[in-house]
C-alpha cells in the first residue's frame, strides 16, 4: 500500500494494513493494527531513524508509531497520527535498529586495548596466551558475560563473533547468547597449526565439535546460528579449510576468516600456499569462496582480488578501528561499495578498540578519508545496522523498521532539536554526548547485569 500521508517510502507501511481511528481513549486518533494498549511492549512512539532495505539512506521520522506483533515483529511503522495519546517510550532519544557487529572475538574482550602491535607479533605475544585460558569453564564463562554486557550496553544485538577453539567455551558463549537474548552466528576458531600447541586442535577434532555444537544450537530460538570459522590461512592446514567448506556446504553455513589485513601476514600466507595465485584464491582453491563467505579486514586486497569478490557475491567485514590499532592500513571502502560488494561493520575487538558500533563508523569514516574518499556519516549507519544483517545473510529478517522485520532496536540518547544531518553527526561522531539507554531483541528489552533496564 503506497504510503501517501507524509511522503516516507512505501515499505515503512504495511501492505493491506487496516487504519482508522481508535475508540479506546487512550489510543484516540491512531492508526489500529490489533489490539494495542497504550504503553503496552507492543507499542512504541518516538523519534525513529529508518533504514532503506536496498539504498543507503535512512529516512528520519521525528514522530513515529511502531507496531509489534505478540512475536516481536514490526505490523506497522510510520508517523503517529494528529492527536495520538500514546506516550513517547524514551523522551530524548532516538531509535534506529540493533546495531550488527559483523566481526567480533569473543575471547579477546579482556585483551582489548593490548597495545603490542602489528598482527602477527600480537596474535603472538598477547592473543594465543589470551586465548589459551578459555579452556578453564570459569574463565570462558565470566568473559562471555563480560562479552555479552559489553554488546547490550553498545546497543548491538547481533553479532558475528569468533570464539576460542575450545568447543566447552563455544557452547557457554552460545548458552549466555541465548540467556541473554542477543543475536550469533560464532563456532570454534579453527586452527591446527601456527600458533602454540595449546590452542591449536587438529582438524577432524575440531570439525566433528563444531558439527555437535551446530545440533545443539544451531537456529536456537530463531537467535543463534553455528558458524565455520577457519582463522585465517596461516593457522589453518589444507585439510582443515577443506573440511570446513565441506561442513559449510552441508548445513549452509557462514564461513568467516581474516584477509590481507596485513602484508607479513600476506607474504607468510604466500610462502605457505605456493600454489595459490593470491590470498582471496587459497580460499578458492579450498572450497570456501561463496555468498556466505564473510571476509574480514581486506586492507591490502589487489584489483583482480575485488573483483572476484565481487563476482562471487562475498561478504566483507570492515574493521577501521582494528586496522588503526594494529597499523594495518585503511581498507577502500567506497571502492568495496561501488563494486556492489555487501559490507558489515566490526568491531573486530580486541584488536579493535571499542563494542561501540558508532565508534567503528567514525573510524570508518576516518578510514575512507585516508584514502581520499569521503563515506559520511548515514551510509554508515546504514552499513552498521542494515549493511551488516546483509552481509552475515540475515537481511530478511534484520536491520529495516519495517512491517515484516524483527523489531531489534538500539535507542539512543541524543541531544533534541537537531536536523536530520545534526542528529546523523552526533550520532556518528559525538559519543560522550550519548549514552544508548536501550536494546531490544524482537521488542524485549535485554537487561544489563546489575538486573536494571537502561
Ligand atoms: N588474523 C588472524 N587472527 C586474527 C585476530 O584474532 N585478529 C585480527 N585482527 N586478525 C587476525
Ligand atoms: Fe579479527
Amino acid at each position: 500500500m503506497p504510503n501517501d500521508d507524509a511522503g516516507y517510502p512505501g515499505f515503512l507501511f504495511r501492505s493491506g494494513a487496516v487504519r482508522g481511528t481508535c475508540d479506546d481513549p487512550g489510543l484516540r486518533g491512531c492508526a489500529i493494527l490489533g489490539s494495542l494498549k497504550p504503553g503496552s511492549a507492543t507499542t512504541f512512539r518516538g523519534r525513529v531513524l529508518a533504514p532503506d532495505a536496498t539504498e543507503r539512506t535512512l529516512t528520519l521520522i521525528d514522530d513515529a508509531l511502531l507496531q509489534l506483533d505478540d512475536s516481536g515483529r514490526f505490523t506497522s511503522v510510520g508517523p503517529a497520527p494528529p492527536e495520538c495519546a500514546v506516550e513517547e517510550t524514551w523522551p530524548g532519544a532516538v531509535i534506529l535498529p540493533g546495531f550488527v557487529d559483523a566481526h567480533v572475538h569473543y575471547p579477546q574482550t579482556r585483551v582489548l586495548g593490548s597495545a603490542s602491535g602489528p598482527l602477527l607479533p600480537w596474535l603472538q605475544s598477547t592473543v594465543f596466551p589470551e586465548e589459551a585460558r578459555f579452556a578453564e569453564a570459569d574463565y570462558a564463562l565470566a568473559v562471555a558475560e563480560e562479552f555479552c554486557e559489553a554488546l547490550i550496553a553498545q546497543g548491538t544485538t547481533l553479532a558475528a563473533i569468533y570464539s576460542s577453539s575450545h568447543p566447552s567455551a563455544t557452547d557457554t558463549l552460545l548458552a549466555t547468547l541465548d540467556r541473554r537474548g542477543l543475536r550469533g552466528v560464532t563456532g570454534v576458531t579453527l586452527m591446527d597449526r601456527g600458533a602454540p600447541q595449546n590452542v591449536l586442535r587438529e582438524a577432524q577434532e575440531a570439525l566433528t565439535a563444531n558439527a555437535e555444537l551446530h545440533e545443539r544450537w544451531h537456529e536456537r530460538d530463531g537467535r543463534l546460528q553455528l558458524s565455520v570459522i577457519p582463522r585465517f590461512a596461516i593457522s589453518c592446514s589444507a585439510a582443515l579449510m577443506r573440511g570446513a567448506a565441506e561442513q559449510a556446504r552441508e548445513h549452509a553455513l557462514l564461513v568467516q576468516t581474516h584477509i590481507s589485513e596485513n602484508l607479513d601476514e600476506i607474504t607468510a600466507t604466500a610462502a605457505l600456499f605456493p600454489d595459490s595465485g593470491d590470498y582471496l584464491a587459497v580460499y578458492e582453491d579450498h572450497g570456501l569462496a561463496s555468498p556466505r563467505l564473510v571476509l574480514a579486514h581486506c586492507v591490502h586486497l589487489t584489483d583482480d582480488e575485488w573483483q572476484r569478490v565481487a563476482n562471487n557475491d562475498i561478504a566483507v567485514a570492515h574493521c577501521p578501528d582494528s586496522n588503526f590499532f594494529l597499523g594495518s592500513g585503511s581498507m577502500p571502502l567506497r571502492r568495496a561499495l561501488d563494486l556492489g560488494i555487501r559490507v558489515g561493520l566490526g568491531s573486530d575487538v580486541g584488536a579493535g578498540r571499542t563494542f561501540s558500533m558508532r565508534r567503528v563508523a567514525a573510524a570508518a569514516y576516518d578510514a575512507s578519508l585516508v584514502v581520499g574518499e569521503i563515506v559520511g556519516p548515514e551510509e554508515l549507519l546504514w552499513l552498521a545496522t542494515r549493511g551488516g544483517a546483509q552481509a552475515l545473510g540475515q537481511g530478511e529478517a534484520l536491520g529495516c523498521l519495517a512491517p515484516g522485520f524483527d523489531a531489534d532496536l538500539s535507542v539512543v540518547d541524543v541531544a533534541g532539536g537537531l536536523d536530520k544531518s545534526a542528529l546523523l553527526d552526533a550520532l556518528t561522531f559525538r559519543h560522550d554526548a550519548g549514552p544508548v539507554r536501550a536494546t531490544l531483541v524482537r521488542g524485549q528489552v535485554l537487561k544489563t547485569l546489575a538486573g536494571n533496564v537502561r
